[in-house]
């Protein structure tokens, strides 16, 4: 039988973690600003895959207001770090007073300005990373930060499969069959694409896209 995919993603998003009260207000603050955060199902998923490799430091490219650096936070031991990186100053001003009134701000880096400098300015070992920045600059974020990785790091990708501007026709038909060539695939869709053909065909990653949220690519660092 088929599920359709609105009754996927209403049976995901009602059996999805439950947010804290903080989260819950985070989520209200990006429905009324109509910001594109993760949303609870994938900030529950973010948070149990930095639990399951006992993640110390997160790297997020694209931070936004905190929303996905709060679900990382609440993982990480007291000496963790999550590095926060955004374009927008008021963003993260923002996303420092939602993470000290989350009682996490002392793990918070808070970086502005383009994420692919930040990166440059960090050694790592990252234990799990966030793509969730400029669709067409995913794949440079993935080769600037690949050599940074603890071994059994976790590389997340946020809007694998579907995003305001990301055409979902023309992907699948790209990643359904490599040989297709569809016309005008604008630069988000070839974005994601190209994000999606480095990471499968990296010998030292598993990647497996989830329909969760926006579609995530998981992507396990077996170095
Ligand atoms: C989808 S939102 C991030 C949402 C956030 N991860 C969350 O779920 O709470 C993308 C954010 O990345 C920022 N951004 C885009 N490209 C960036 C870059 N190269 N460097 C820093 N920030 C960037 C945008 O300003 C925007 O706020």
């Amino acid at each position: 039988m088929d599920i359709p995919s609105d009754d996927i993603a209403r049976f995901v998003a009602a059996t999805a973690p439950e947010p804290d009260d903080l989260a819950r207000e985070m989520d209200y603050y990006a429905e009324a600003e109509g910001f594109p955060h993760v949303g609870p199902e994938v900030g529950g998923l973010l948070r149990m895959l930095a639990r399951m490799v006992d993640a110390r430091r997160v790297f997020e490219f694209g931070s936004g207001f905190g929303y996905s650096a709060y679900w990382w936070a609440q993982a990480l031991p007291d000496d963790g770090q999550v590095v926060l990186t955004e374009f927008d100053a008021d963003e993260l001003d923002q996303a420092r007073e939602f993470l000290t009134r989350g009682g996490v701000d002392h793990l918070a880096s808070y970086e502005h300005g383009d994420a692919l400098d930040a990166i440059e300015r960090y050694d790592g070992p990252f234990d799990c990373v966030l793509v969730d920045h400029q669709k067409h600059r995913y794949r440079e974020a993935f080769e600037a930060v690949r050599p940074k990785l603890a071994p059994g790091a976790v590389v997340v990708a946020d809007n694998a499969m579907t995003a305001g501007p990301i055409e979902f026709d023309k992907l699948l038909e790209m990643v359904a069959d490599e040989e297709s060539d569809p016309d005008d695939v604008n630069e988000h869709t070839q974005g994601i694409y190209d994000y999606l053909h480095a990471v499968r065909n990296d010998d030292d990653f598993e990647t497996v896209v989830l329909p969760v949220g926006e579609g995530i690519a998981v992507s396990y660092y077996l170095g």
